[in-house]
């Protein structure tokens, strides 16, 4: 057996050395190596030996099937089989490369800035770690007023020295109308889009860190047909003609009036739905006209400036844009999601 293995091995390596072309190559490689080649089958007669040949003749035989192998890779590189074995095939669809996109939350955010801007708004930023000062008290909204308990937030310990925790994460990007009026003073427009924190237990239509977007208008004989006008543009150009809006007396205490700002539901067409509460209609946003107060604290004079504000979630926008009906879906990291915008 020994002796037939040498033997074959000396053919083989010596047919492989004397090869020209490939069409041979194959030829030989499928009468020893194929699957009922003379060399495979030989390899097979070593499972009938007796056991103590066994172990030493299968060790020359692997031995010399490897030697034999890397000799056929050696004359296959020779003569360039590997180049010529790859068929490329130029009629098939390229590979995409895969890219990434912007989030939807970023896509109406941007959407937005230029609406805004289109219209003469100025696009702004203000800090998420805020004071006291501007998230609550310049808004009209004193220690201890109830309606600090509708935007509980997150505190930092941090006392000021008169002994009271004076910096929150911001519950609104309102808390950059102030900022705004004792930078730029009126006349004055702008928008400020931005991240906002919530002591919130979340749900389908609730998250305790979220965007919004805080619109800011002051200039003499502002009125309430101006945050109309203004909204409507909005809510049609990120909706479509077909959408409707309607206002309904609402609280907040930096504006008065205040209003709540509804639009027709877009995934009945008003009909009624469970997303509408069967009434054709969905709450968006919070609106008014600025309160006097809140003027005063931007150190504009409400004799002579009136302004609006407005101020809504941009999950919301998003939500009634593209039909999503969670929430918690934007902050997921979930590819499936996020893949299909
Ligand atoms: N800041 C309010 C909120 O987060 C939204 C809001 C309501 C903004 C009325 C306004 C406004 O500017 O006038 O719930």
């Amino acid at each position: 057996m020994k002796n037939k293995l040498q033997q074959f091995k000396q053919d083989i390596l010596r047919q492989l050395g004397e090869v020209v072309d490939i069409s041979l190559l194959q030829e030989l490689e499928k009468k020893y190596l194929g699957r009922k080649g003379e060399l495979t089958l030989l390899l097979k007669d070593i499972g009938n030996l007796p056991a103590e040949e066994k172990k030493a003749v299968g060790k020359l035989a692997n031995g010399i099937r490897a030697e034999i192998q890397a000799k056929l890779a050696a004359v296959k590189q020779r003569l360039g089989v590997s180049q010529a074995d790859k068929f490329f095939d130029a009629t098939l669809p390229g590979e995409k490369i895969k890219a990434g996109h912007l989030h939807p939350l970023t896509q109406v955010q941007r959407e937005l800035e230029k609406i805004f801007t289109s219209m003469g708004f100025m696009v702004l930023d203000g800090p998420e770690l805020e004071s006291d000062y501007y998230n609550f008290e310049a808004l009209n909204i004193p220690a201890h007023h109830p309606a600090r308990d509708l935007q509980d937030t997150f505190y930092i310990d941090h006392k000021n020295q008169r002994g009271e925790y004076d910096l929150v994460m911001r519950t609104h990007t309102s808390s950059v109308q102030v900022r705004a009026m004792e930078r730029y003073g009126a006349p004055l427009r702008c928008a400020v889009l931005g991240k906002i924190y919530r002591q919130e237990a979340t749900d389908q239509r609730h998250e305790h860190t979220f965007y919004q977007i805080e619109g800011l208008m002051v200039d003499k004989d502002v009125s309430a047909a101006n945050l109309m006008a203004v909204l409507q543009t909005m809510f049609v150009r990120l909706f479509g003609p077909g959408v409707k809006i309607r206002l309904r007396p609402g609280y907040f205490s930096f504006v008065e009036p205040g209003v709540e700002v509804e639009m027709s539901c877009l995934l009945c067409q008003g009909k009624g739905c469970p997303v509408c509460k069967q009434t054709g209609w969905v709450e968006m946003l919070g609106a008014g006209l600025v309160h006097p107060n809140v003027l005063r604290f931007g150190g504009i004079d409400p004799k002579i400036y009136s302004g609006f504000a407005f101020g809504t979630g941009i999950e919301r926008l998003a939500m009634m844009k593209y039909g999503i009906d969670d929430i918690r879906l934007f902050h997921s990291g979930d590819l499936h999601f996020l893949q299909q915008f």
